[in-house]
């Protein structure tokens, strides 16, 4: 089934297509993740100083507070966030072809980066091996580093960039 669910993103991935907010084409691309509203500011922010295409990753199944809260270990981001395999399924993909430089943005979770991030760059995983990674992210207080090194462990084969924590 993950299989399945895979190929048809990176099938659907081809005919999406991504334009800067000034509808020209752009070379750098702003895809981020964002539970609360919070990183999606910071991720619009860089888009419009950088000319990026901006693109939201989002989950099929979208987050209810109920699934945020952190002190309950039964709640889905806890769930998710104790198990190293979770791969939550993205509602849409987007071509990434075009693009040099991807800024990868999200909340920290945990330390981390939420799984939705994971299923987002397996998706990807072939076509974003030639690009720039600048992980960017937005938190109630952790610092950005030990995200970026758990991307850069979990993804080897990817160019990453120093992080960057934003308000
Ligand atoms: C499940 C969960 C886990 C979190 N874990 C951390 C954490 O480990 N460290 C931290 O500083 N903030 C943590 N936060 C706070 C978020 O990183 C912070 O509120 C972030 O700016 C939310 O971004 P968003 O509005 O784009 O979702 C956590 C929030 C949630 C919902």
């Amino acid at each position: 089934m993950k299989y399945f669910v895979l190929s048809l993103c990176a099938a659907i991935s081809v005919v999406i297509p991504a334009m800067s907010q000034t509808g020209k084409e752009s070379k750098t691309l702003v895809a981020y993740f964002s539970a609360t509203g919070t990183t999606r500011q910071a991720a619009a922010k860089l888009a419009k100083e950088h000319k990026a295409v901006l693109w939201e990753i989002e989950a099929a199944e979208p987050y209810t507070a109920a699934d945020l809260d952190w002190r309950n270990k039964q709640s889905r981001s806890s769930q998710e966030m104790q198990d190293e395999e979770a791969r939550p399924t993205i509602k849409q993909c987007i071509n990434i072809m075009p693009y040099d430089t991807i800024y990868v943005g999200y909340p920290i979770w945990w330390g981390i980066c939420p799984r939705i991030i994971n299923s987002w760059i397996d998706n990807n995983l072939e076509q974003l091996k030639d690009k720039t990674l600048i992980p960017f992210a937005t938190s109630g207080g952790s610092d950005v580093r030990q995200s970026v090194e758990y991307l850069k462990k979990t993804y080897p084969s990817l160019h990453w960039e120093k992080g960057m924590l934003m308000k």
